[in-house]
């Protein structure tokens, strides 16, 4: 059915498109879609009084039993008041049809001009049916997948009113400590580039009734956090900025995000919240971004404690000022920025042009047609938990595991006749799985990884806990499950080992251990786990241990030792059966890392694509001491960017350059043969990386540029080839501005990022 607009909003529709202005006794009735888009944002801007603008520009947090008896007192009363006068234009955390389609009521019948809410979420892996954490699905490589992933969500999310997700997070992460990285496609700005634009694709598709509005965050910079403790100072150079954190935000606008969130940090002094250069200089203006940008939460109000604002209102106006466009939960708009107008601080074209964007996202997403359009009830049953959806979250999770480490041959377990012993609370765990963000979805819905081993009969299964994973303060409230040093659960775990084929160990962090707030200064495995770890292998050294966590953890004694480790991240609602299915060779392990994992604590943040130093040593101990290293550990990572095992084998050989250079509007090809000398068929993401030997500004040691995931079937060479021209080796110079510089490159191609395999070119322009 085909929902017909407000009648004062048709009239004045009609009434401009004629040349006329709008009154609120034209009656006439006409469909918004017979207008171009801007002639219909700019007819319903025409109707609205300065409040109402200042009102589109204000979001709350869902707040009282909506179905429920009105609120009489509080912030509940106020939102609710606030709503009935059109002063609000969004809202975050409210679910469910029956809740959504109460308060688009209010907003579309009882307000004056009718204008519909944008309802906004945290679906950040999953619905209600949960995909692997972010970074566990950037492990994948698979763009495909992911994008497939998104619109899962999306689907469910829709399915229950909203229209709106608080996702991607395309900030790129370089320190394992910070919570965050969960959310994330990790280290890499060119990996995180691609995989935003799938995830973005993936959420809006066309528009339609199974898609939401994407958001991308947190502009800019967030990740920078000094030393990953979440909301700390960020001290970032202009060049790290442009050439490092910006990119993937820049992808995503361009592959049509339709919103933008900004972030708690500041950047050169000026919290990103007030500052002009990256909302409206750079994105608005330089980028051409067209839809809005949202705060962070409180993030308006929290330019007071940053010491940049004296108090709300002098927050609300630098905000205003430098194209914020909606206030999250600060209050700062609906209660200020009408009298700042007034008051001549901030002009009225810079509210227009907020509330455009406002209303431009909210005729794209069809809410003008029909405000209900995400409210079926129908749809919201038969959506929701969809098989194919579990098929879908399934596929992505196996291939987010990345094998670290197979000896012994302990991988792919053999299916019968075997005694294994399960060990480790992760083991029976039905939450953890599921992750950090996942609001929607209820506790204890994942898939054990216990539960996906015993639907393989043919071997004998005994699972002992062990310990617990020490979970520390991390929860809301007073709900702190602190459990550092118990080990009375050793001696059975033990005794269970003893008379195991095999063991399976499932250890890491509690779902909750990681994501916002949740920064580390330790990355070993919490509590007792590595001591339960290494009392089991002296009773059955026969370990495969299975990781479970949302960041890169520091495991040195089981890189050494454990013959076989297999990173498994937070994978969903499907956890445990994607973890079987892999364990036991069903799905052949693809995943590589997209973060370095270290050997201490004490090195991060460590990534691939770090600058040279004037004194880089070689990696390797020398006789002096004057090198850039630390005289305790081992330079680089133990298991670096881009590594994954598979149980084929690859080789690589027969690294070609079509041509020693080239020069302007030319390019070269770059060719590669990769072996599959095993006798099982897999998968390999064949990796390509640059060094620009010489720049204006100095230069990365190596950067990935391109990559491949592609099937070669046992014992097939495949010839993988890559084109590389001037947008390849552009980056942001000593000019200020993107260009390709002339000079010598190296090439390396190889499976992960200390891939040996060299060659080079030229670039002459
Ligand atoms: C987070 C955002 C999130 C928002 C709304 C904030 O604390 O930083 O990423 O979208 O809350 O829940």
């Amino acid at each position: 059915m085909k929902y017909t607009l407000p009648k004062y909003i048709l009239a004045a529709c009609l009434a401009v498109a004629m040349g006329c202005s709008a009154t609120k006794q034209n009656n006439v009735a006409v469909k918004s879609t017979q207008l171009p888009l801007d002639r219909k944002v700019d007819s319903v801007l025409a109707l609205m009084t300065l409040e109402e603008k200042v009102g589109q520009m204000n979001q709350y947090n869902g707040f009282w039993e909506v179905t429920g008896p009105v609120p009489k007192e509080g912030a509940a009363a106020l939102k609710y008041e606030h709503l009935k006068k059109g002063w609000v234009g969004s809202m975050l955390n409210v679910k469910g049809v029956k809740d959504v389609k109460a308060l688009q009521k209010i907003a579309v019948e009882e307000t004056r001009l009718g204008i519909p809410v944008i309802f906004g979420f945290d679906v950040i892996h999953g619905f209600k049916t949960i995909s692997p954490i972010p970074l566990a699905e950037a492990a994948s490589w698979d763009l495909e997948a992911i994008e497939r992933s998104a619109q899962i969500a999306a689907a469910e999310a829709a399915a229950s009113g909203l229209n709106w997700t608080f996702s991607p997070m395309v900030d790129v992460s370089r320190d394992a400590r910070w919570g965050r990285v969960m959310e994330g496609a990790g280290e890499d700005t060119y990996l995180n580039s691609r995989i935003a634009e799938a995830r973005v694709k993936g959420f809006q598709g066309n528009l339609g009734e199974f898609s939401v509005a994407a958001c991308v965050k947190h502009f800019a910079g967030y990740s920078f956090a000094e030393a990953g403790k979440d909301y700390n100072t960020v001290e970032v150079s202009n060049n790290t900025l442009h050439n490092i954190i910006l990119p993937p935000f820049k992808a995503a606008s361009d592959a049509g995000a339709l919103t933008f969130m900004n972030s708690f940090n500041e950047l050169e002094g000026i919290p990103a919240t007030g500052n002009a250069f990256l909302q409206r200089q750079l994105l608005k203006g330089e980028w051409g971004f067209k839809g809005f940008v949202v705060s962070d939460w409180g993030s308006m109000g929290e330019m007071i404690p940053h010491g940049y604002a004296k108090d709300m209102k002098e927050a609300a106006m630098y905000a205003a000022n430098a194209g914020s466009d909606m206030d999250m939960e600060s209050y700062g708009y609906v209660e200020h920025l009408a009298a700042l107008v007034r008051e001549g601080k901030v002009s009225q074209d810079k509210v227009d042009d907020a509330v455009r964007r406002i209303l431009r996202v909210k005729f794209m997403l069809g809410l003008f047609d029909d405000p209900y359009k995400y409210c079926n009830e129908a749809r919201e049953k038969q959506t929701i938990g969809k098989k194919e959806f579990h098929d879908g979250v399934l596929d992505v999770a196996k291939k987010s595991i990345v094998l670290l480490k197979n000896e012994k041959n302990l991988l792919p377990l053999k299916k019968t006749g075997q005694k294994i012993a399960v060990i480790g609370a992760l083991a029976d765990d039905k939450t953890s799985p599921l992750g950090s963000w996942r609001i929607a979805a209820d506790d204890g819905t994942a898939v054990t990884v216990l539960e996906g081993l015993k639907k393989y009969p043919g071997n004998a299964i005994t699972y002992s806990k062990g310990a617990d994973v020490a979970l520390g303060k991390v929860v809301f409230g007073s709900e702190t499950k602190i459990n550092m040093t118990d080990k009375s659960g050793f001696s059975e775990a033990v005794n269970a080992a003893k008379s195991a084929d095999v063991v399976i160990m499932v250890l890491g962090e509690h779902g909750l251990q990681t994501g916002e707030g949740r920064s580390r200064s330790d990355l070993n495995l919490p509590g007792v786990q590595q001591e339960l770890l290494e009392t089991v292998y002296k009773a059955n050294p026969n370990i495969v241990l299975v990781l479970n966590n949302g960041r890169p953890l520091t495991i040195p004694w089981a890189a050494q030792n454990i013959p076989a480790i297999v990173e498994a991240w937070q994978l969903g609602t499907q956890s445990g059966n994607a973890i079987a299915q892999v364990l036991y060779g069903d799905y052949n392990p693809s995943g590589k890392l997209p973060m370095s994992f270290p050997r201490n604590v004490g090195q991060e943040p460590l990534y691939y694509n770090h600058k040279s130093t004037g004194r880089p040593g070689n990696g390797q101990p020398t006789e002096s001491v004057f090198w850039s290293h630390y005289i305790d550990v081992q330079d680089g990572a133990l298991y670096p960017f881009g590594y994954g095992l598979s149980y084929s084998k690859f080789e690589y050989s027969n690294l070609k350059v079509s041509s020693n250079s080239f020069g302007k509007g030319g390019k070269v090809s770059v060719s590669v043969d990769v072996t599959n000398s095993s006798k099982v068929d897999g998968k390999e993401v064949v990796q390509l990386y640059l060094r620009d030997l010489i720049g204006s500004v100095t230069r990365p040691v190596r950067e990935l540029k391109d990559f491949e995931l592609t099937e070669i079937k046992a014992g097939q060479t495949k010839t993988i080839t890559f084109a590389i021209n001037e947008k390849t080796i552009e980056f942001y110079t000593a000019n200020n501005k993107w260009e390709a510089e002339p000079g010598d490159f190296k090439v390396y191609v190889g499976g992960n990022s200390s891939a040996t395999l060299e060659a080079s070119f030229g670039y002459t322009n």
